[in-house]
């Protein structure tokens, strides 16, 4: 009997382990170990029977339960596949989706708006960055040469026809400079920031995407300095966290600038969510440094009257430390369980 018992609570174990992973867990009371279960209180002897087969029936019921809690966990978080071609009341109705008036913004496209917002109200004129760009502006005007070994850490998808999906905003900062030009040699400034989608050849997991996004800055005139980025930086970091911090740089190598620097901030106090606030921990944001002045000579800048500085740094990152989302594949998953807590 006790052979039989320690039987039955492995079999429960297992059974309810696989309720717990399973697409439809009601299938599992048909699994052959609970009928032979079954089939096995006939062979006994009548005095074992009745306790044996109170266990095989308690088993069925702790199942039914976990069927139970595990189809309603189901219910919440799938939607069935809707038919994008059909009109749109025939896909009204459908589990779980939203009623239409309540769409809501994804939660990247919010805070890349709050990011632009920022910047823009410091002056900064705002271009969307472009998902698919060629070799001259991603790596030829921004200082890298051929076969340089910087551009192994900005590999991505090329087409047949070799355009690039950009692995950077700095791809737009060419065009920012030329578009710039005229209005900084009649005496102005170029201010601006380029914001997108960016693409890299990543092995995914919780922190690397093969798709994410960044913010470019680009500011040119005749006397930048990197007092005047790093004051840009802080209040853009102070302004979007929402509190003070403490700032400071690390050195670092981009071919596009010189000096190039990180910029670390201490880490921000969560807003809300997961408590992964702390003191005394630093976390870097962002590339940034002067900019290099073969980049202004690309685009036609004279390097001996105007110099400028440039950063750039994920947005996506920015957002997982604002509300403590530990993984960055929620993003891109269309998960409505993760989008429905930004609504
Ligand atoms: N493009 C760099 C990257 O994706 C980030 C960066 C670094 C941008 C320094 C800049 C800069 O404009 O000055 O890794």
């Amino acid at each position: 009997m006790i052979k039989v018992m320690q039987s039955i609570e492995d079999i429960r174990k297992n059974l309810l382990a696989q309720v717990a992973s399973s697409d439809n867990p009601s299938e599992l009371l048909k699994a052959p170990e609970l009928k032979q279960l079954y089939d096995k209180i006939k062979t006994l002897p009548t005095g074992g029977r009745s306790a044996y087969g109170r266990s095989v029936n308690e088993l069925r019921k702790t199942l039914e339960l976990a069927i139970v809690a595990r189809e309603a966990e189901l219910e919440d978080s799938t939607v069935e596949p809707i038919d994008i071609t059909a009109p749109w009341d025939i896909n009204t109705g459908h589990l779980n989706l939203l009623p239409t008036e309540y769409g809501t913004e994804h939660p990247l496209s919010r805070e890349i708006e709050n990011v632009v917002d920022i910047f823009t109200r410091m002056g900064f004129e705002a271009v969307e960055s472009r998902q698919i760009d060629d070799d001259e502006h991603m790596f030829g005007t921004l200082n890298f040469p051929e076969d340089h070994p910087a551009r192994d850490s900005y590999d991505t998808f090329h087409t047949e026809e070799d355009f690039i999906s950009p692995a950077h905003t700095s791809t737009m900062q060419n065009r920012i400079l030329k578009a710039g030009k005229t209005k900084l040699e009649a005496g102005g400034q170029i201010a601006a920031i380029s914001y997108g989608r960016v693409f890299r050849n990543e092995d995914v997991d919780a922190t690397h995407e093969h798709t994410f996004y960044q913010c470019e800055g680009v500011f040119v005139s005749s006397d930048a300095t990197l007092g005047q980025m790093l004051g840009t930086l802080r209040s853009f970091f102070e302004t979007y966290y929402e509190q003070k911090l403490k700032i400071k740089t690390q050195p670092s190598y981009f071919p596009f600038v010189e000096p190039g620097l990180e910029f670390v901030i201490e880490k921000p106090t969560v807003l809300g969510g997961n408590p992964l606030s702390s003191g005394g921990e630093w976390l870097e944001m962002l590339g940034c440094g002067m900019i290099h002045p073969n980049v202004l000579k690309a685009a036609g800048i004279d390097t001996e009257k105007y110099r400028g500085f440039a950063w750039g740094g994920g947005i996506d990152r920015l957002v997982m430390l604002k509300y403590g989302i530990e993984d960055l594949r929620h993003f891109e998953s269309g998960k409505l369980q993760f989008l429905r807590k930004f609504v």
